[in-house]
């Protein structure tokens, strides 16, 4: 099969790690799909701006559509509504397959760009955008397709969950944890789309969409951020036995007075019991807690967040995409190719 070629839209956080990724695992990454994935060019606003991996600035461009009809994979990681909407409906109407970790995008705008994609036989890749790292769109897409979720609580944003944790563990104020949420990289520039819980809202809307087949708009999701939150309720709450956290709370429930079965997509700052495995989700992790009619009680947890965690993520997709070129099918492949030795007993360590 011959090269395929890779277009990436931002080389930020995210996308310089997923452009060193793809150039160092080149020949892994080929004997995994069947197929070479060049890195053809990288639009950025700034050619000459500094990055945060050594990436060959040949590579940079500011003329994306230009790179974008050159491709058969697609990249989004400059995040935002406009163009990255454009760009991506481009992609698909030049028949690119599209990666993206665009929360924001695809909470607004997920079943335009589904229905685009639809129509002309290409797929949009979103594993990034809830909970970096995690593994939990293809979990509840693919593996949870044949159940029924009935309930999912997730702490999908990590700056939250990072103020929320020092103020529990340490007694510290909410300024000061969220000063050093920021120093840490966790929260955004400006840190309202976390703190105001629009971010986790964003999440939300995806993972209802998944979990109950329903297009559920991001405006429907009710939202309550943490900065009313003070010292004085988190200890209140720790003497009570719980401990605050803001949940995304995704669920199939019947209304009591009108008795219509719908679904609820709410994010607040919650109690949740010291005892319930969420309450040890400590610092910036994230953790989606699914409870599903016939597999019960599941919990997908990591890192939501940082350039080089959330890549691996990117790299998932993109491996998915580049494998349903090669196959002509739905991308599902297994590969042993490594063939690596199987290592006896007295060579692993007994403490975990
Ligand atoms: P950054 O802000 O760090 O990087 C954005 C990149 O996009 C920059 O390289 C920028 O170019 C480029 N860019 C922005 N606008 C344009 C434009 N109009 N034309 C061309 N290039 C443009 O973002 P992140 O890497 O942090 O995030 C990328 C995406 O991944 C976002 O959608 C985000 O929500 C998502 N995500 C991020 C996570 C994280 O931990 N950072 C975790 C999970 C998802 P230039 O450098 O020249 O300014
Ligand atoms: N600012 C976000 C967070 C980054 O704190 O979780 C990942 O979406």
């Amino acid at each position: 099969y011959r090269n395929l070629r890779v277009a990436l839209l931002g080389a930020g956080s995210v996308g310089a790690q997923v452009a060193t990724l793809l150039t160092e695992h080149h020949d892994e990454l080929a004997s995994r799909v069947g197929a070479g994935l060049d890195l053809i060019g990288i639009a950025v606003r700034d050619v000459d701006a500094p990055r945060t991996a050594p990436i060959d600035p040949a590579l940079f461009t500011t003329d994306a559509m230009g790179l974008i009809e050159s491709a058969d994979i697609v990249i989004e990681l400059m995040g935002g509504i406009e163009p990255a909407r454009s760009y991506i409906l481009h992609a698909l109407n030049s028949g690119a397959d599209v990666v993206t970790g665009n929360k924001a995008l695809l909470a607004a705008h997920g079943p335009e760009l589904q229905a685009a994609a639809e129509q002309v036989g290409a797929q949009v890749y979103y594993e990034a955008a809830v909970a970096g790292a995690i593994p939990i769109i293809r979990p509840l897409r693919d593996s949870l397709a044949g159940d029924r979720v009935k309930r999912i609580l997730g702490i999908v944003n990590g700056t939250t969950n990072f103020i929320l944790d020092k103020m529990d563990v340490e007694g510290d104020t909410f300024e000061n944890a969220l000063a050093v949420a920021t120093e840490l990289g966790y929260a955004e520039a400006d840190p309202t789309a976390d703190i105001e819980g629009y971010d986790a809202a964003q999440k939300a809307a995806i993972l209802a969409r998944l979990a109950f087949h329903t297009d559920v708009p991001v405006e429907a999701v009710h939202r309550e951020g943490i900065t009313q939150i003070t010292a004085a309720q988190v200890a209140q709450a720790q003497k009570a036995g719980y401990v605050v956290k803001l949940l995304a709370i995704c669920e199939r429930i019947t209304d009591p007075s009108s008795g219509i079965d719908g679904v609820s997509a709410r994010v607040y700052p919650a109690l949740i019991s010291r005892q319930h495995p969420l309450a040890a989700v400590h610092g910036g992790k994230n953790a989606v807690f699914v409870e599903a009619e016939a597999a019960g009680d599941l919990m997908f947890y990591g890192a939501g967040a940082g350039g080089i965690e959330t890549a691996s993520a990117v790299l998932g997709d993109v491996v998915s995409a580049a494998r349903r070129h090669v196959a002509g099918g739905p991308g599902v492949a297994e590969t042993t190719h490594a063939n690596l030795t199987i290592l006896p007993i007295d060579s692993v360590s007994t403490r975990y």
